[in-house]
């Protein structure tokens, strides 16, 4: 059931009046079980709650709302097929694409297509290799490019001996991006991918080209698309195109054959175990009940933060080097699925939704705005994530890395008192910790399944599609209707547009 759109206020917000003058050391102070009852496992994920600003009253608040919402029941249809993505009357099927678990015709037939188109891009992968390929280039962009990239870079150091190929990413339009990524390379032991669930998309088929130019060679030319036709209109052999379908949205999809590259950057297996930790996080979002579904604890603090404390920004903020682009993967996950101000109902929100995602690395995040985040005057809730056990030698740097970690979210939370104004840190700054075990396959595969099924939750929370993305058309429209302009065949209609225009042309 979708909630009224004040309801998130009229039940949260007596709280956050309530714990207003009560920082979170004292709740955490006044209620020595917190760090533990605050905290989840599942598999090889920790996640600790308890430096949030919310006391055990808040959150019976926040889970009797997700009750009332009946996430339970939002949680099964998307597991089983029913057209959660209602402005475009399609199913959100991410789910399929590594599990099993629903009992509904449109879940098993998505999972059989999946695991079909999946015996094919097995067999791409080894036609690759043994075309004595070294590297490929990855062309797309968004949801074609964000999520491949995010877990090429996160594993490949621990399988680049199996596979023996490096992977390139290209997506930006600038022509610098694909001039770039091809500078180091020989065409004759390249081959490209071409990733666009459209294959409309103006970026990738530009790119695409300059690509396909540069090898000289169509058989080294592979695809992944929902529109077979399209790609096959761009010269690529149907032999080569691997199957998307319009049950995945682009920004949930990596685990389709989005992941071409991610198999051919960490073999089939390796991609096979990415899966199968997503697959470990859908049985707990599936199964648990929602006080011990770390989905549900996860969302219900987002919409908390947004809400009841009314913070406008959320940092993302990974301890570890190879988990560098999960910022900018999150972006768009996030932001993209919930930068919505109107209900699924049609009618205007009341309420805020989703704040600015943005992050980076520890440690070198510390030495450029935390500053902000620990005197500024906008307080950013984070979620910290740290890798357990470290995979390289350098044992000293790891437990400087694990000691830094560990520093920032206590020193957010605790900040310290002084008499300099200007040395005194206020503290009170909310914060998550994730803890992986190892960065595996799995780990990873089970951390942005959680990030997904959190978003979907914070969507039903707030009554929006986070499915739909209709926010991008616009500007896309009307880069489209410039270009004519800007080859110098006509002129602006948008008077400021024409005197930047008559700039350009008088400069270049
Ligand atoms: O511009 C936004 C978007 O539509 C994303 O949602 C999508 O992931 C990306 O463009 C790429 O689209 P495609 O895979 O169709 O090239």
């Amino acid at each position: 059931m979708s909630l009224p759109s004040d309801a998130l206020s009229a039940a949260l917000l007596p709280h956050a009046r309530r714990l207003g003058e009560t920082p979170i050391a004292r709740l955490i102070a006044d209620d020595p079980a917190r760090p533990r009852d605050f905290a989840l496992r599942v598999g090889p994920l920790y996640a600790n709650f308890a430096r949030q600003h919310v006391d055990r009253a808040a959150l019976d608040a926040l889970f009797d709302l997700a009750e009332t919402a009946d996430l339970g029941d939002a949680i099964r249809r998307l597991f089983a097929g029913v057209q959660v993505n209602a402005t475009e009357g399609r199913a959100a099927l991410h789910t399929a694409l590594r599990s099993d678990l629903a009992d509904s015709v449109q879940a098993r037939e998505a999972s059989a297509q999946a695991r079909a188109a999946r015996e094919r891009m097995a067999a791409l992968v080894d036609a690759v290799r043994a075309a004595g390929v070294t590297d490929v280039v990855s062309v797309g962009i968004g949801g074609s490019d964000l999520g491949p990239r995010l877990v090429v870079d996160a594993l490949h150091d621990a399988f680049a001996d199996a596979t023996g190929l490096r992977v390139h990413f290209v997506s930006n339009v600038d022509g610098n991006a694909v001039r770039r990524a091809l500078a180091p390379l020989d065409p004759a032991t390249t081959a490209a991918v071409l990733i666009s669930k459209t294959f409309g998309t103006q970026e990738t088929l530009l790119n695409g080209g300059v690509v396909r130019d540069w090898l000289g060679d169509d058989a080294r030319v592979y695809a992944v698309s929902a529109n077979v036709d399209r790609a096959a209109a761009f010269g690529i052999d149907a032999g080569r195109i691997l199957p998307m379908w319009d049950w995945v949205g682009g920004r949930y999809s990596l685990w389709s054959a989005v992941g071409f590259p991610i198999a051919l950057a960490i073999g089939m297996d390796g991609f096979e175990r990415l899966l199968a930790g997503a697959a470990l996080m859908d049985a707990h979002v599936h199964a648990a009940p929602l006080r011990g579904n770390l989905a549900a604890w996860h969302a219900l603090i987002a919409v908390w933060n947004r809400n009841a404390e009314r913070l406008a920004a959320q940092a993302v903020l990974p301890y570890d080097e190879r988990l560098r682009l999960l910022p900018n993967y999150l972006q768009q996950l996030v932001m993209e699925s919930l930068g919505k101000s109107v209900r699924l109902d049609g009618d205007l929100l009341t309420t805020d939704t989703v704040p600015v995602w943005w992050g980076g690395a520890g440690t070198d995040t510390q030495h450029s705005f935390f500053q902000a985040l620990h005197q500024g005057t906008q307080i950013v809730p984070a979620d910290f994530i740290g890798v357990i056990r470290a995979d390289h030698a350098h044992a000293a740097n790891h437990t400087a890395l694990l000691a830094n970690l560990l520093a920032q979210t206590e020193a957010f939370a605790n900040g310290r008192a002084s008499d300099d104004p200007h040395r005194a840190y206020a503290g009170d700054r909310p914060s998550t910790l994730f803890l992986l075990d190892a960065l595996t396959p799995e780990s990873l595969g089970a951390l942005i399944a959680l990030y997904e099924h959190s978003v979907y939750l914070q969507s039903v929370l707030w009554g929006i599609n986070a499915f739909d993305q209709f926010g991008v058309e616009l500007g896309k429209e009307v880069a489209n209707a410039l270009l004519p302009a800007l080859r110098g065949e006509g002129e602006a209609a948008d008077p400021v547009t024409q005197a930047l225009l008559s700039e350009i042309r008088a400069r270049a």
